[in-house]
């Protein structure tokens, strides 16, 4: 039975230190502060949103969200962007992706300033992580290498296999499994005999979007699982991985939900924090 890595556990823990970080902070009259875009009204988004929200409230962080209607132009998200990017108080602003097929996202995120870019989609932040200097990373990635370190296993010289391809998730945790000494394979949808190569990996990384789609057969014994999905199934909240069989194989797992999520949002306030610290050195 595999060992539970459990989010909600380390996501507790941090934030007994970031409350400490905010209190900190304030003492030295800075008051972290974090804005939300939320553009449309997908339900999946508008939750991710509202949790964000909370976890701003609990550690300290002032936050607020600016919902823009779907039918939004290029031109007013940019001109949110703009504002934003020049209002003192808001020291990271979040984007809340996917945004709608007529905005241009690279766009969009190429306008915040790298500064604010807590959730390291920037160019310029994603060309540090590729070339391996410090600076804003994506928070799922980050999340996952904090959990992978919260095993005390050393990581250098394993066969991690990412499965997904994504800027979001997929490319960005291969580059820091890399930074690690991993040796990395990412597969995706077009990848020839996909469980040969899962079944190689030391670490798995499940970031596809389908729910069960890793399955037992897939996994190598004592295999690290971290499982990114998040999927609705008959009003149940199912990863990527088939947890219930996936558990008897691997060595660690991740579950969902209470695992790789909360660390997301964990690691957005860590930027944010991180952010507000740097604006006022
Ligand atoms: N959509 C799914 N995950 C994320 C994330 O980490 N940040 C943003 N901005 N949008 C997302």
């Amino acid at each position: 039975m595999a060992i539970i890595l459990s989010g909600k556990e380390l996501s507790q823990r941090l934030l007994e230190e970031q409350q400490q970080e905010a209190g900190r902070l304030k003492v030295l009259g800075i008051q972290p502060g974090l804005a939300v875009v939320l553009v449309g009204d997908d339900p999946a988004s508008e939750i991710y949103v509202r949790n964000k929200g909370l976890a701003c409230e609990a550690v300290g962080i002032q936050s607020k969200t600016i919902k823009l209607p779907g039918d939004v132009s290029q031109q007013q998200v940019l001109d949110v962007v703009d504002n934003l990017n020049q209002d003192a108080g808001i020291h990271g602003i979040l984007v809340q992706l996917p945004l709608p097929k007529h905005i241009d996202e690279q766009q969009v995120l190429r306008r915040i300033l790298p500064e604010k870019d807590v959730d390291g989609f920037h160019i310029y932040n994603a060309g540090k992580l590729f070339t391996g200097q410090p600076g804003a990373q994506s928070c799922t990635p980050k999340g996952i290498m904090y959990m992978l370190h919260s095993t005390g296993l050393p990581l250098r010289g394993l066969h991690a296999v990412v499965v997904g391809r994504s800027n979001i998730v997929g490319k960005p945790i291969a580059m820091m499994l890399l930074q690690e000494d991993c040796t990395v394979t990412i597969c995706h949808s077009r990848t020839k005999d996909l469980a040969s190569m899962t079944r190689q990996a030391d670490i798995l990384v499940a970031a596809v979007g389908k729910a069960r789609f890793i399955t037992a057969d897939m996994v190598k014994e004592g295999a690290i699982v971290i499982d990114v999905g998040i999927n609705r199934v008959d009003g149940k909240v199912v990863g990527d991985v088939d947890y219930e069989n996936v558990q008897q194989v691997a060595g660690y797992i991740t579950p969902v939900p209470g695992g790789v999520g909360k660390m997301t949002i964990s690691m957005l306030m860590q930027n944010t924090l991180e952010a507000a610290c740097r604006a006022h050195s």
